[in-house]
């Protein structure tokens, strides 16, 4: 009997209209396009502006779109994950609010927080519930409104995040596409170099937390950065190894979008060169869980069946790893 893969039937994604551009930030913070550019790859981002929406209303479009595209409706969904550091609220989690407000009633869903890794992890976590056969329609979400957690006074962070949210529709296939292969990693030693201070049970929300704005992203980019090469290069490499694969052999790599030079770095690392890398960190920044699933949207057109693909990520955590996935459609 064939082994069920978990493949990947479609993708579709969402950013908001409002565009906040590096002259934008130079009235904010003291920091100017060139070093922005020469250091991160990010000319703009998007930024989610209207108070009354949340993470969970870019889901939302990102998920319609994927279900006009893969002409699928609500009741089909058997299981939606939303990978977001940036839940509408603590609880209820992000997965059920996007079910609700798409009219899903046939479903459950659950919210995975892995920083900028939980679009690959849940990715992996989700084809497990269609590899045992179990489920027939599994809708990954990554979502962040990164701005919302960013803080405007620190201009080393600031530059860098923007708002947006993607969408994967998972389902079971006998060929060969889909998921192949994945190394995923969790490294606890990496929490004091990049964390929100407060408002979790640690640090519970006080006039002091906001004071001391503790409810932001809290970066050290240097470490950071030299983990993130050695993390994603390393993760590529095994998955690389492990399925007998040189650089020719990848079609594509999708790389977590934190910085140009991260990127280029894996890049040269697996010997792939950069027009096989997708990259569109200049238009939308880092965003968080959405880099991964926005690259695959765009670049929708350009793929072929059979083409292999690498997913890699890292972030806070540290979480990081690779996946290898044979494209089906
Ligand atoms: O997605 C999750 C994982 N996150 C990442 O992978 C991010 C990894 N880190 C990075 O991408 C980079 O470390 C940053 C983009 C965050 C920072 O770039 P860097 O090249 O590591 O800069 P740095 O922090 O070492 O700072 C270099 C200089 C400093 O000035 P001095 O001390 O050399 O005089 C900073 O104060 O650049 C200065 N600087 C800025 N200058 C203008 C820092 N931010 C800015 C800024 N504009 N926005």
């Amino acid at each position: 009997m064939n082994q069920i893969k978990a493949c990947i039937k479609g993708v579709h994604g969402y950013v908001p209209e409002d565009v906040l551009t590096n002259a934008d930030l130079e009235k904010i913070v003291d920091t100017h396009d060139e070093w922005i550019r020469t250091r991160t790859g990010i000319q703009e981002r998007r930024i989610l502006r209207d108070p009354n929406k949340a993470t969970s209303d870019m889901g939302v479009e990102a998920v319609k779109g994927l279900m006009e595209k893969c002409n699928f409706g609500p009741d089909e969904i058997d299981l939606l994950i939303c990978a977001t550091v940036t839940p509408d609220m603590v609880f209820p989690d992000t997965a059920t609010t996007i079910l609700y407000k798409i009219g899903a009633t046939n479903a459950f869903g659950f919210d995975i927080n892995a920083a900028c890794s939980g679009f690959l992890f849940t990715m992996t976590t989700a084809s497990q519930f269609i590899m045992s056969g179990a489920f027939k329609k599994v809708v990954v979400v990554g979502a962040d409104l990164m701005t919302r957690i960013t803080d405007y006074e620190d201009r080393a962070t600031c530059i860098l995040f923007g708002d947006a949210a993607g969408a994967v529709l998972l389902e079971p296939n006998e060929g060969s596409a889909g998921l192949i292969d994945s190394y995923l990693r969790s490294d606890g030693s990496g929490k004091e170099y990049l964390h929100m201070k407060a408002g979790g049970t640690l640090r519970p929300a006080s006039e002091e937390t906001v004071r001391n704005r503790e409810h932001f992203v809290y970066q050290e980019g240097r470490p950071v950065f030299k983990s993130a090469v050695k993390g994603m290069a390393g993760a590529v490499d095994t998955v690389m190894e492990r399925n007998g694969l040189q650089g020719d052999d990848i079609s594509w790599i999708a790389p977590h979008q934190a910085n140009l030079r991260i990127i280029q770095a894996v890049a040269d690392h697996a010997h792939v060169p950069m027009e096989k890398v997708m990259v569109n960190i200049q238009k939308y920044g880092n965003t968080t869980s959405a880099t991964i699933p926005l690259c695959l949207w765009e670049w929708e057109d350009k793929l072929h069946k059979g083409d292999l693909i690498i997913m890699t990520a890292f972030g806070g955590g540290y979480t990081y790893g690779a996946s290898l996935w044979e494209w089906g459609y």
